[in-house]
């Protein structure tokens, strides 16, 4: 090798190490932080919980099977019983949280809104 092809390989090894130190500090600048959940934060159910049916729920609670969980019908069908205090016992909480008798199509974040929801009044706010 002579000696000029080293001095470009020395070159190229010192970009390319530039380059990787460059992309992983953009990279830590730019991580995404998982929000914590705010359990004392008052939940919705028009703006929280009603759209999380509309995402999970509803291909199959439309009303031919209960509750019927679309948009205007939901509260009504819930209020028969299914947000009884107390909340972790309730039938919507047993359902969404358990994962041998209902398929789990909630995230945790999303099981912690519908809890804390029933927690305080279960409201049709
Ligand atoms: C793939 C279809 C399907 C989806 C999607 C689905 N369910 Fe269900 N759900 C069922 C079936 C079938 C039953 C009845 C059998 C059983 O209890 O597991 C049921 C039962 C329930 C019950 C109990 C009914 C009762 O009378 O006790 C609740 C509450 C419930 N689902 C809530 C939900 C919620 C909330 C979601 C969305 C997060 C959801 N389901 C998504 C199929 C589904």
């Amino acid at each position: 090798m002579d000696q000029k092809t080293k001095m470009i390989k020395r070159w190229l090894v010192a970009i390319v190490l530039v380059i990787a130190a460059a992309t992983f500090s953009a990279c830590e600048k730019y991580e995404v932080k998982p929000i914590p959940f705010d359990a004392n934060a008052t939940w919705h159910f028009q703006a929280d919980i009603q759209p999380i049916f509309n995402a999970n729920c509803i291909s199959c609670h439309n009303g031919s099977k209960s509750p019927d969980l679309r948009d205007g019908k939901s509260y009504g069908a819930l209020s028969k019983g299914y947000v009884n205090p107390p909340a972790e016992n309730s039938r919507l909480y047993v359902k969404v949280s358990s994962s041998t008798t209902h398929i789990p199509r909630t995230s945790d974040t999303q099981k912690l809104m519908i809890l804390n929801w029933i927690k305080q009044g279960a409201l049709n706010n």
